[in-house]
């Protein structure tokens, strides 16, 4: 029996529709529920219980709506918040940060990992435990960029702030020598040329979108959630701040058209919790 529940994805905001993308080019069967909590944006400058709790309301929302998985494609909200969410809900929960871990240890060869992100993520310490937990020999250099998710919101992905902002944070990380670099936020996909463009050809730029839809798929398949293969599935979005600023800067990130945008208040996020 094809199982024909949803699939629900959130972030702070626009981000997570990079993974979403891929999600939906990997399982195009599939029905899709995103959400962009756009009031609350950016989650990286908060503290871990701020967003451990914006984290949890979205996780029982989406659980409410009837999906049958919980993606949260936000590394800040990973590094806050995952093991509770996976206690907390009763759909399971994927997530960003350990594919992104895995596949770094994977390409390094001199076991000297870059790791760019937001504040809290950086603070978390998460990624650092997940690379040594993958090969002890690794080393993790973690530098926070607090610039670009507020420019990459604002619409700007080519301007000279956030060619500046890039060559700053990316300065600390060549200096060490790191060969592989995590792009450790959902956002900054976006920018990697300009990333690869400031480290060079030689360094390998790792992120998880891509990686993420595998496991998600996987996860499906194992459980026996898959709905019908011969079908088009749909997609549709949810965010807290203005539908018409997320339709316009979507499209960018999705790669497909974006369709309706409906608007949740926090105050209902803040209800189901
Ligand atoms: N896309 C989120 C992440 O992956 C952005 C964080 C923010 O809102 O600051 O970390």
């Amino acid at each position: 029996m094809p199982d024909s529940r949803p699939i629900g994805v959130f972030d702070s905001g626009v981000g997570g529709l990079t993974v979403l993308h891929e999600c939906l080019v990997t399982m195009p069967h599939e029905d899709f529920v995103y959400l962009g909590d756009h009031a609350r944006l950016p989650y990286g400058p908060r503290t871990r219980e701020e967003v451990r709790r914006f984290a949890h309301e979205i996780g029982l929302y989406l659980e409410r709506q009837g999906v049958k998985m919980v993606v949260v494609a936000c590394n800040t909200a990973t590094s806050a918040a995952l093991p509770d969410l996976q206690e907390e809900l009763t759909v399971p929960v994927v997530s960003v940060i350990v594919p992104e871990a895995h596949a770094a240890v994977q390409a390094t060869r001199n076991r000297h990992i870059g790791l760019l992100a937001t504040e809290l993520t950086v603070s978390s310490g998460r990624y650092e435990s997940l690379v040594r937990t993958l090969d002890a020999g690794s080393r993790l250099t973690a530098v926070a960029c607090p610039k670009l998710v507020p420019l990459i919101e604002a619409g700007d992905t080519y301007s000279d702030e956030i060619v500046a902002a890039v060559r700053e944070y990316a300065a600390p990380l060549k200096a060490v020598g790191c060969d592989t670099v995590i792009l450790g936020c959902t956002h900054y996909p976006l920018l990697r040329p300009v990333f690869q463009r400031a480290f060079g050809r030689e360094v390998t730029l790792v992120f998880s979108a891509d990686e993420t839809a595998r496991e998600v798929a996987e996860t499906l398949k194992r459980k026996g959630f898959d709905n019908d293969l011969a079908r088009e599935g749909t997609y549709r979005f949810l965010t807290t701040g203005d539908p018409a600023l997320f339709r316009s800067l979507g499209e960018r990130f999705l790669q497909l058209p974006l369709g309706e945008v409906e608007q949740v208040q926090v105050a209902e996020l803040e209800a189901v919790a």
